[in-house]
């Protein structure tokens, strides 16, 4: 029964896509592109800017850079440094209050997914001063123009540059939950790859991994796509099989950091349409109840995620293996050898095999929330009920 009801919610939900207006933020790439940030914000109308950033983007002086870079134009802002990883509501709430106090009219957001969605969060809030944090967690909550916003991504991972998501932890009940609203694409990207050279081999893993799952999660649902979001999610899968163990490698290796960043901006906007699943709906939970960074949360269940979902994936990990160039004698084999591929890249940068960190006692809160998550708007290609979930849960656990 539970079936038809979500085959019936998704067949709405394709036909609605049709008429959403998903788009992408207008962007520029390039090597010291940040220098045009000033010009930019200038040319948009910004008049006070809010800068959204964190404590790591203090201490590696980017924040200051772009800073002084604001300061040299002339440009006014307001600082609001202090997001968290994985941030919380009350993260949002003081980042609002800095912006009413301060009398910002726009947001800028320097650093990875944190800064970008704590932004998107001020941003909601701005357009909805009355609402909570928890209120506006949900499908098409905004509905309504929000501030201008500028996104400067330091990580290549999220992707929330280009997505209409913002990923925030309910600071009382460490439910971790999403925004989505297409009012929540930032009016403007400026991605320069010169950025992430400081991320140390660590983040550049496991962001990059979460890059990796976007682009898996939204190729696999299928449901929703159109070719674009298909085709940005192959090319992002072989950027990412080409360049993260060189950019983990070498820090410094330009080339591959370029390429890391586009494939973390096509890997977002292939989900912001095609959806994540069941790897970010558990993965959430990780990092709303133990605080696990996100992209390992990501880069641990992925593959085992792809792995359950046996051969309802095979084709379509076969086409992701094909743009990798992976061969094999047909779908089952070079599934397989696709799902090896992400083992193997784990083991390589460090990253466990396994969940060590889930206490028996969270695993129904878990379930619920993941389940709440995913279902019925994530067009899984395996429909997973609570049962499932804990057949799962119990194979991922150290
Ligand atoms: N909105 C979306 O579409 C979307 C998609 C996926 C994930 N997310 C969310 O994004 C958050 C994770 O973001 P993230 O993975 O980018 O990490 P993050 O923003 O939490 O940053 C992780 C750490 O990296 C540091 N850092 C960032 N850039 C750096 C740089 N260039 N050099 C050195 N250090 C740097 C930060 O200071 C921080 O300590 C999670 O909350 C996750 O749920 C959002
Ligand atoms: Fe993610």
């Amino acid at each position: 029964m539970y079936g038809l009801y979500r085959k019936v919610f998704q067949g709405g939900m394709t036909v609605s896509n049709y008429f959403l207006g998903y788009h992408m933020p207008e962007y520029i790439f390039g090597r010291g592109y940040i220098n045009r940030l000033p010009q930019i914000l200038k040319e948009k109308g910004a008049g006070k800017v809010l800068v959204v950033t964190d404590d790591g983007l203090m201490k590696t002086g980017i924040a200051d850079r772009v800073l002084d870079l604001l300061r040299e134009s002339g440009i006014e802002y307001a600082l609001f440094s202090s997001v968290q990883q994985n941030p919380t509501s009350e993260d949002v709430e003081a980042g609002f209050r800095t912006f009413c106090e301060k009398g910002c009219d726009s947001v800028a957001a320097i650093g990875g997914g944190s800064p970008m969605d704590c932004a998107k969060g001020i941003c909601a809030k701005a357009a909805h001063p009355k609402k909570s944090v928890r209120q506006l967690q949900g499908l098409l909550t905004v509905h309504k123009r929000v501030p201008k916003l500028f996104v400067v991504p330091t990580t290549s991972g999220t992707g929330s540059e280009t997505t209409i998501a913002a990923v925030i932890t309910d600071e009382e009940t460490h439910h971790k939950a999403t925004i989505l609203d297409l009012f929540l694409i930032p009016e403007f990207a400026v991605l320069d790859p010169e950025l992430t050279v400081t991320l140390t081999p660590e983040l550049t893993a496991t962001t990059g991994m979460d890059a990796l799952c976007h682009a898996v999660e939204a190729y696999t649902n299928k449901t929703y796509n159109t070719k674009l979001e298909d085709l940005l999610s192959l090319k992002a899968v072989k950027l990412i099989y080409d360049n993260l163990i060189p950019a983990y490698q070498n820090g410094g290796d330009i080339a591959a950091r370029e390429n890391m960043q586009l494939a973390a901006f096509y890997a977002g906007r292939a989900f912001t349409r095609g959806c994540v699943g069941y790897v970010h709906a558990i993965g959430h939970t990780l990092g709303g109840l133990y605080g696990v960074p996100h992209g390992k949360a990501m880069a641990i269940l992925l593959p085992h995620v792809m792995r359950a979902f046996g051969a309802a994936v095979h084709e379509r990990l076969a086409d992701l293996s094909d743009a990798c160039g992976i061969s094999g004698k047909d779908n089952a084999e070079k599934a397989e050898k696709f799902i090896s591929w992400i083992e193997e890249t784990k083991r390589k940068t460090g990253i466990p095999e396994k969940l060590s960190m889930i206490r028996d006692e969270d695993i129904d809160q878990i379930i619920t929330w993941a389940m709440k998550e995913a279902n019925p708007l994530y067009p899984t290609p395996v429909l997973w009920r609570y049962d499932e979930f804990k057949t799962f849960i119990d194979s991922v656990r150290e």
